[in-house]
């Protein structure tokens, strides 16, 4: 498993995506209120571009006239044939058990970490002089993907 920066939160917004290269793949990073999730760009019926779908919810009803709408924005939709998958588990809608597209574990992490590691490269290093620092209370955080290698 390989750790993949992908972007800084403020990029991605609740309700946006944004679609990246990682070793040869494309997956897509969804914002969900402030949730974010990855999805493998590729649809598992004929390989349609997945991540560039439409996001709605689960429609339900009771009986005619009568529906109501839940967990608006978690349902994606293949922009090619319209196959729906839950963004939370990557499982299809219409055989949960056996359709899945491919989901990768994300996390948001402080962007200080990566400067900060004296072993990544090209990572700060500290030098021999201190300036002098103040608590502020604004943190970066990036967005990271775990990714098989
Ligand atoms: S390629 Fe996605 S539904 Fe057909």
């Amino acid at each position: 498993m390989t750790r993949h920066v992908v972007a800084r939160v403020d990029e991605i917004p609740p309700g946006k995506r944004k679609i990246v290269e990682i070793a040869g793949r494309s997956i897509g990073i969804f914002n969900i209120n402030g949730e974010f999730f990855a999805l493998r760009n590729r649809c598992p019926h004929q390989g349609g571009p997945l991540c560039i779908g439409p996001l709605g919810g689960f429609v339900s009803s009771t009986g005619p006239g009568d529906y109501s709408v839940s967990r608006r924005g978690e349902i994606l939709r293949c922009p090619w044939h319209g196959w729906e998958f839950d963004i939370r588990t990557g499982k299809s809608w219409f055989d949960p058990q056996r359709i899945r597209v491919r989901s990768y574990d994300v996390s948001v992490e402080p962007a200080a970490d990566e400067l900060m590691d004296e072993s990544s490269p090209g990572a700060m290093q500290p030098g021999p002089y201190q300036a002098e620092t103040y608590v502020t209370s604004i943190v970066r955080q990036h967005v990271v993907v775990d990714v098989p290698e």
